[in-house]
């Protein structure tokens, strides 16, 4: 083979010059519409309590791109970036404007709670109404008359927030999850609800506790992995199933099954052509603060991931294209469309200077048939832990927490909105 001449060797260096030059005016495009909101940290929302001095960074009032940023980042967090070098997964995707309608807001606002969708009623549980209340009851929205209506109370040992969910069409599976307000830890408690007769049932508990475990009915079995262990931080790698059917344990023990390759709270896991797919998530969440007699919220490092995982006859994990950006706080955040993972929202990587949790205003498809993911559309505002249906043509979103503004991507208020567009699948 002909070695490269010393013409073609110095043509290839200047050709990654250009290169390079071109990524540094990139990244500093990138760095100078991001940082209008680098620099306004008001931290005044319970929502968005103060971090955790272990993982504060001092603010600067200016920005300093020729160091990089302290606290985590000097601790040997995965933070160290100088400010030419920003990953900008933080930052909106380009996406096509959609119209929105809003319809009848919830009953109640709520975060955290969890939603199922049965022919044209979308079962709402649960979640936070504030950070110091959680509710108890279900909602129920009707697609077919766009009206809210069938309040009906949960058991009350049943967690609050957090919770793993699956149906079979009839039956709703209720699984562990998080128990009372602030930052308490998860019970190991199951349920089942048959939403025929609006009757509860005890399942056998899980093993242990988790928090925000993903969960999914596959195979006849409830299968229950991932999420956060007892502390709601530490991701957990374990997975379990148990046989069901027809609201029925058929087992009175949980079964070990093949641990997840990403533990952590807060991904979608969905079942589609007899396949169990695993997306997005995080590691690591807010704590109790240690002594708190309320278990107050306290922050803590959190890393966002963009993987999707895959089962099938195997019973092997397989990694499959990942989101275009990291999104967690997902979990009822989809439906499936015609052989398309449709997925709203959701939250991103952290700010990388002011650290502050980020939104997700994007509408995601992945083509089951392609393998492939597309940004599909804009939402009205960004949102996390959104509730999702679809009918009759009609993507819905209800509940969450949406941002501060459209210059703002942090958390803030807690909503019960409903909202609907027609959705167009591009692939
Ligand atoms: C949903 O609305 C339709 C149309 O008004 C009605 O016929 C149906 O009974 C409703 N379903 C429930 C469960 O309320
Ligand atoms: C799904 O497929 C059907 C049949 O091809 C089509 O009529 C419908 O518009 C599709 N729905 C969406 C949301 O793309």
């Amino acid at each position: 083979m002909a070695r490269p001449s010393s013409k073609h060797a110095s043509l290839k260096l200047v050709l990654i010059c250009l290169a390079l030059l071109g990524f540094a005016l990139i990244a500093d495009y990138i760095w100078a519409s991001s940082s209008r909101f680098s620099y306004s940290l008001s931290i005044a929302s319970n929502w968005a309590p103060p971090y955790h001095p272990d993982t504060s960074i001092p603010v600067t009032t200016k920005p300093d791109s020729a160091n990089p940023t302290k606290g985590e980042a000097a601790k040997g967090g995965k933070d160290v970036n100088p400010g030419r070098a920003l990953s900008a997964t933080f930052a909106d995707l380009p996406a096509p404007e959609l119209t929105w309608k809003k319809m009848t807001t919830a009953p109640v606002p709520r975060l955290d709670g969890a939603a199922i969708q049965i022919k044209n009623l979308l079962f709402v549980f649960a979640g936070y109404g504030t950070i110091d209340s959680v509710h108890s009851h279900v909602d129920v929205y009707n697609f077919t008359d766009n009206t809210w209506g069938g309040r009906f109370d949960m058991p009350k040992e049943m967690a609050h927030s957090h919770l793993g969910m699956a149906t079979d069409g009839r039956y709703i599976y209720v699984v562990t999850g998080q128990y009372g307000p602030q930052c308490r830890g998860p019970t190991a408690h199951t349920f089942v609800l048959d939403t025929e007769t609006r009757q509860w049932q005890d399942m056998p508990p899980l093993p242990v506790p988790r928090y925000a475990p993903a969960t999914q009915l596959w195979r006849g079995r409830l299968h229950v992995m991932g999420g956060s262990m007892e502390n709601r931080h530490t991701p957990a790698l374990e997975h379990w199933s148990l046989a069901v059917k027809d609201g029925k344990a058929l087992e009175k023990e949980w079964r070990s099954e093949i641990p997840i390759p990403r533990g952590g709270p807060h991904r979608a896991c969905i079942v589609v052509d007899d396949r169990l797919y695993v997306i997005g998530g995080q590691e690591g969440d807010f704590m109790a603060k240690p002594g708190s007699p309320i278990f107050k919220c306290s922050r803590r490092n959190e890393v966002v991931y963009s993987d999707v995982y895959m089962l099938d006859d195997d019973m092997k994990w397989k990694v499959l294209p990942s989101m275009p950006k990291p999104d967690s706080h997902i979990e009822f955040a989809w439906v499936v469309v015609n052989n398309s993972i449709v997925i709203v929202g959701g939250t991103t990587d952290k700010h990388p200077q002011t650290k502050k949790m980020v939104l997700n205003g994007e509408v995601f498809q992945f083509s089951l048939r392609l393998q492939q993911w597309s940004v599909i559309g804009k939402l009205p505002f960004r949102v996390k832990t959104t509730l999702v249906g679809y009918w009759d043509g009609w993507l819905y979103f209800t509940s969450g927490q949406r941002d501060k503004g459209p210059d703002d991507p942090s958390p803030k208020k807690v909503i019960g909105e409903m909202w609907r567009t027609k959705l167009k699948l591009i692939l």
